[in-house]
């Protein structure tokens, strides 16, 4: 699918939409993200915390969650916000995560602007899984 064809809009609004629904009552700092699947369809999450801080699920994992459930594919491009809306970068292990199921040239709304995951995650570790 062709990236010039990415609603940006419609996903930040998808993204604003999910941080809404963050539970994040520990660090108070909701996270929500969505990403366009090569099959046009959506995927979204929200960080979701846990008493033992340790084990919070991020919100681009409740993504990729919502990704493989929906019935897998590829990410062609996320957007990742804050409770106020604004663009956040992906932490370390989720960039790893979007890039395994989007690869280097997924685009990512990042607040430098439109950038690939090989621009965000030079040298990515890639491990083919056994067939
Ligand atoms: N968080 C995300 O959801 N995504 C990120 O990429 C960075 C951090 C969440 C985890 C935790 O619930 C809160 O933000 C504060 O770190």
């Amino acid at each position: 699918m062709d990236t010039d064809e990415v609603d940006w809009s419609a996903l930040q609004a998808r993204a604003v939409e999910a941080v809404g629904r963050a539970y994040a009552p520990y660090s108070r700092y909701p996270v929500g993200a969505a990403a366009l699947v090569d099959d046009r369809r959506v995927a979204v999450g929200c960080n979701v915390e846990n008493g033992s801080y340790g084990v919070a699920l991020c919100a681009e994992c409740g993504m990729v969650s919502d990704l493989v459930a929906g019935g897998g594919g590829r990410l062609v491009a996320v957007v990742c916000v804050d409770a106020a809306g604004e663009f956040i970068m992906p932490c370390g292990r989720c960039r790893q995560l979007i890039h395994e199921h989007g690869g280097a040239d997924c685009r990512l709304l990042t607040p430098q602007g439109d950038l690939s995951m090989a621009e965000v995650l030079p040298q990515a570790f890639e491990l083919k899984p056994p067939s």
